[in-house]
This record gives structure tokens, sequence and C-alpha cells, in this order.
């Protein structure tokens, strides 16, 4: 939710500077084509701010990934209706009818740039489903003005590929449902130029393009400058190559690294003939880079998104019910004041530890029945007998001693002829530290002797 916060701020910077137009190519309110039951309120109320908070600072065209409509067809039409959200899906069939327009004409800073949604066919909303994009690209890119066009893909790479092989004046493929980030833009056999967003909530990704008159084909603004820079390695990696060379002791040697040479020498020479290809290229052509920008929190907040997230979170929070039944019962976790009896010396030392004061730390910023939270800050979470919702907790809350050491009810009643986990290794601790969540800080080294009792 920072991510919103710190997004609307960078996209009000870009404004600063030219004309900008923002799309969102899916799977902004959830990740995945299935949402459990148990998910859903909370969900509603993240995509209700995400929704808002898109509004805030405008959004020219929105792709209903598969995770949208996970909440279902109704929740993202009433969303969509509420904050003005211009979805577009050329090939989506909702009960026979087609909720949104297949396309969104974007006039902006003397151009024209029409955007074309197509959904892929990995949605599992019942109501719904994507019909054959072929026929529905080619109906919607003829009624298209003259401009640039832009397709909003929910659908594989291979699916993107056939598209621009088909249709030669599809310029860039915004891709949002694959995993995968593509911070260059990727070839197209059309000429056009295939991205991928970042990775959701924590980047953004920053397309610029200057047109060229009469060029149709496109060009990676950022290739000249790669191949350059390739260049320069090789020709560094074949200076220090020749120099070990002369120092060689033997001719095994000698000739084991002039291999070598040859080698780096052949790429030097291919590289030398992209760019001269790419320098002295007669075709016109459009360029293109991208850039994914991370919401870091080097990014300042975007005072009203924030204040917005600020109510928000109450109403979050609110939409997670609250179990009255212990997380121990029928549990096979024992919680940690269990534990202190018998190992009071250990319970001593973890008492002194950031773990034991996890859950107050969640407390106080808020998120305590955040879903996107509690599983780090809780005890058991990523064991399947251990908490699976926030509600639910009560018992294991704080990175307790079995975090570490695995479910201990058993052990409690028959210790020792049942054992723990004895010396808990760093494939536990990185469940939590996953290098992104804590900002990264996480070093075994330094961090374990820190736990250890
Ligand atoms: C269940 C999740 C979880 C597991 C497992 C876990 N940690 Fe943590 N760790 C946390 C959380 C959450 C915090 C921050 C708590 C706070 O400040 O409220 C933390 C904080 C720490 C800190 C304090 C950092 C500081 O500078 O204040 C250290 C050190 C640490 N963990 C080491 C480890 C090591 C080593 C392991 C593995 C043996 C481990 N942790 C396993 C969740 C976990
Ligand atoms: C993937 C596990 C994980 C999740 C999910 C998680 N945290 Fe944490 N959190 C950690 C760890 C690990 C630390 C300790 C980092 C360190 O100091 O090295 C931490 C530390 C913190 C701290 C202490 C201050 C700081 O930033 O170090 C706060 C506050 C916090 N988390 C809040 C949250 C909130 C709010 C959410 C949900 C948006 C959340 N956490 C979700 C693992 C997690
Ligand atoms: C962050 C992970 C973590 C947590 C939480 C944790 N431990 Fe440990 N514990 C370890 C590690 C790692 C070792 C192994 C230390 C070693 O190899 O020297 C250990 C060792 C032990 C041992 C073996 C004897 C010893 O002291 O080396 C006992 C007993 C123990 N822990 C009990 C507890 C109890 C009780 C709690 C809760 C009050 C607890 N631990 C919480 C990581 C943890
Ligand atoms: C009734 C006393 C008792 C309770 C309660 C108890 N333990 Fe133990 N624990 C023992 C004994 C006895 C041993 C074996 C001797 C030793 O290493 O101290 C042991 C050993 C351990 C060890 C070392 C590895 C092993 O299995 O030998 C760990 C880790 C441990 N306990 C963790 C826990 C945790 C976590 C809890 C709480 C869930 C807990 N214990 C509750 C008595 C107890």
């Amino acid at each position: 939710m920072g991510g919103l916060s710190r997004r609307n701020t960078v996209i009000e910077g870009l404004r600063k500077d030219g004309p900008v137009v923002v799309l969102d190519a899916g799977n902004l309110f959830w990740g995945r084509a299935t949402l459990r039951d148990t998910e859903r309120a909370q969900q509603l109320e993240k995509a209700r701010l995400l929704a808002e908070g898109y509004a805030l600072v405008g959004v020219d065209a929105m792709l209903p990934g598969a995770g949208d409509l996970a909440l279902g067809i109704a929740t993202v039409r009433e969303l969509a209706a509420a904050y003005s959200l211009p979805y577009v899906a050329a090939n989506l069939d909702c009960g026979g009818s087609n909720p949104f327009p297949a396309s969104v004409s974007v006039d902006r800073g003397g151009q024209t740039l029409t955007v074309i949604g197509l959904v892929g066919n990995s949605a599992k909303e019942p109501g719904c489903r994507a019909t054959e994009p072929m026929a529905a690209a080619r109906a919607a890119i003829a009624a298209a003005p003259p401009g640039v066009i832009v397709v909003l893909s929910g659908q594989k790479v291979q699916e993107d590929e056939a598209l621009a092989a088909t249709f030669p004046t599809v310029s860039l493929i915004v891709n949002g449902q694959e995993r995968k980030q593509l911070e260059r833009p990727d070839a197209l056999s059309n000429g056009g130029m295939l991205l991928a967003a970042g990775s959701r909530g924590k980047q953004v990704g920053v397309i610029s393009y200057t047109l060229t008159p009469g060029a149709t084909k496109w060009r990676d603004g950022q290739a000249l400058q790669q191949f350059a820079d390739q260049r320069e390695s090789y020709r560094n990696r074949v200076a220090e190559l020749k120099k070990r060379q002369s120092e060689a002791k033997d001719d095994p040697t000698r000739e084991r690294i002039g291999k070598q040479v040859s080698f780096f020498e052949g790429k030097l020479v291919e590289v030398e003939g992209s760019l001269t290809d790419a320098a002295t290229a007669k075709e016109p052509a459009h360029r293109v880079t991208n850039r994914l920008v991370d919401l870091g929190t080097d990014i300042a907040d975007h005072a009203a998104t924030a204040a917005l997230v600020a109510k928000a979170k109450v109403a979050i929070q609110a939409a997670e019910p609250v179990s009255t039944v212990s997380a121990l019962a029928n549990s096979p976790f024992a919680g940690s004041s269990a534990c202190t009896g018998c190992h009071a010396e250990q319970a001593a030392q973890w008492g002194g530890t950031a773990h034991s004061r996890a859950w107050s730390t969640l407390v106080t910023a808020g998120n305590e029945r955040d879903r996107s939270c509690y599983s780090c800050h809780v005890t058991g979470a990523f064991h399947p007998d251990g908490p699976q919702d926030p509600g639910a907790v009560a018992g294991l809350e704080a990175v307790g001693c079995e975090a570490c050491h695995g479910p201990g009810k058993a052990h409690v009643a028959k210790p020792p002829t049942v054992e723990m986990i004895a010396k808990p290794d760093v494939s536990v601790c990185v469940d939590c530290h996953d290098g992104k969540q804590d900002g990264g800080r996480f070093d075994h080294a330094t961090y374990l002797p820190k736990v250890t009792h």
C-alpha cells in the first residue's frame, strides 16, 4: 500500500516532464485467478483503495486481468463505475455480452494512442470467458484512428508474438500476466516491441518513445548504448587475456589463453557489426525505452494518496473477522509460554530479541489483521497446521520458539522423547527474512548470533 502512494508521486513527477499516458496491464486487485472466500472481504477493501488511488491521479486504460476478475465481474464493474476506471477488453464475454469497450483512444501531446485490451484465457471467474483474440483484435485495429496502437495483454507471451506476426500495425504490447519482467523491450517480429510491467506494487514501468516521421518499425533506444558497453567489455577482456598470455610460463598455458583470445576477438567483431548496423540503419525507426522505477522508500509519499491509505487501513483491518478460538486449539503448536518453564535461559534471551516484539510492532503499525503482513510477525504461519488467517493467531503472536524449532506440543508432553529441531538452519530464517519485505537487510552470519541462546 506504500507502493500506491509512491506510484502516484512518480506519475505526477513524470507529468511535469511531458505528456504521460497511464496504463495498467491487469491484476491490480489480486495476483491470481482464484481467491479464497476467507480472503475476499479484505481484498475487496484493498481493491477499493487501489481504485480510489488510481482515480486520484488518473488512468487512461486498464485491462481486467485474471486476478481482477477473481473478485467477480460484478465487483470489477462496480469499481469501474464508482471510480471511472477505463477498462478495455476486446475479447471478453460475460454472460453473452462484453461489459467493457474493446479499446480507448487517447489524444495527448499532439499524438493519438489507441489502447486495445486482450484478456487471456486463464480467468476462472464463472460468469466470464475470453473469446478468440485474433478476430477481436482485427476488429479493434480496423476501428482505430491513425496513430500508435498499444495492446494491454493478459495472454501468454507466445500469443502476443502470434498477434504481432498477424498485425503489423500493433506497435507496443504490454503484458501484465507473465511473471517475468522485461526491463528492456523485446523486439517483436513485426518490428514492434513487447514490454512487461514490473512486479506488483513494487515497481512502475516507464515507457518512453519518440516517433520518427515515415517509420513503421520500432527500435530499442538503449540498444546502441548496450552494444557500445559490450564492445568496451570485450576489448578489455581481450587486452587482459593478451597480457596474461605474454606472461604465461609454458606453451600449453599460452595456447589455452590463445583460444580464449580468439573467442573474444570473434565476439568483438560480432558486436562491432551490430553496432555499425544499428548506427547506420537506413530504415527510419521509432525509438522506445523502458525503465522500471523501484517504488522504494526513497520516493516521497503522495500526500493525498497517503491520506487515503491511512483511512482505508481501518476498513481493511475491520474486514478481517477475529476468531474467538485460540490458535492453539487442535494445533500441534503449544505457544512460547509453554516452553519457558523448562528452558528459562533460552526464553530470557529470546525475550530480549526483536522476535518477541514482532507482533506488537505490527499492532503499533496498525497492520496486525492485514493478510499481507501477519504471516512473518506470528509463529507457524508457514506451517500447514499453523495459523492461516490473521484473525486467528491468538496464542501464537510474535516470532516465538516454534517459528524456528517447529511445532512443540508433542515435545511439551513428552520431553525429551519427542525431539525438536535442535539447530534451525538458514532456510527457516529466509521464509521471513525474504530479501524483499525486510529491505534486504538479512545477513545470516551477523543475524544468527543475535538470536541464538
Ligand atoms: C516467522 C518469521 C521469522 C523467522 C522464521 C525468523 N525471523 Fe528474524 N525477524 C522477524 C521479524 C518480523 C523481525 C522484526 C521484528 C520487529 O522488529 O518487530 C525479525 C527480526 C530479526 C532480527 C533483529 C533485526 C534487528 O536488527 O533488529 C534478527 C537478528 C533476526 N530476526 C534474525 C533471525 C534469524 C537468524 C533467523 C533464523 C534462525 C530468523 N530471524 C528467523 C521474522 C522472522
Ligand atoms: C515476508 C515476511 C514479512 C512480511 C509479509 C511482513 N514483514 Fe514486517 N518484517 C519482516 C522482517 C524479517 C523484519 C525485520 C527486518 C530486519 O530488521 O532485518 C520486519 C520488520 C518490520 C517492522 C520493523 C521496522 C522495520 O521496517 O524494520 C515493521 C514496522 C514491519 N515489519 C511491518 C510490516 C507490515 C506493515 C507488513 C505488511 C505490509 C509487514 N511487516 C509484512 C518480515 C515481514
Ligand atoms: C530465530 C530462531 C529461534 C527462535 C525464535 C528460538 N530459537 Fe532456540 N535456537 C535457535 C538456534 C539457531 C539454535 C541453535 C544454536 C546453536 O547452534 O548454538 C537454538 C537452540 C535452542 C536450544 C538448544 C540448546 C541451546 O541453547 O543451544 C533450545 C533448548 C532452544 N533453542 C529453545 C528455544 C526456546 C524455548 C525458544 C523460545 C523462548 C527459542 N529457542 C526460540 C533459534 C531460535
Ligand atoms: C517439561 C519440560 C520441557 C518443556 C515444557 C519443553 N521442553 Fe524442550 N526440552 C526438554 C528436555 C528435557 C530436553 C532435552 C535435554 C536438553 O537438551 O535440555 C529438551 C530439548 C529441547 C531442544 C533441543 C533439541 C532436542 O530436541 O533435544 C529444543 C530446541 C527444545 N527443547 C525446544 C522446546 C520448545 C520450543 C518448547 C516449547 C514449545 C519446549 N522445548 C518445551 C524439556 C522441555
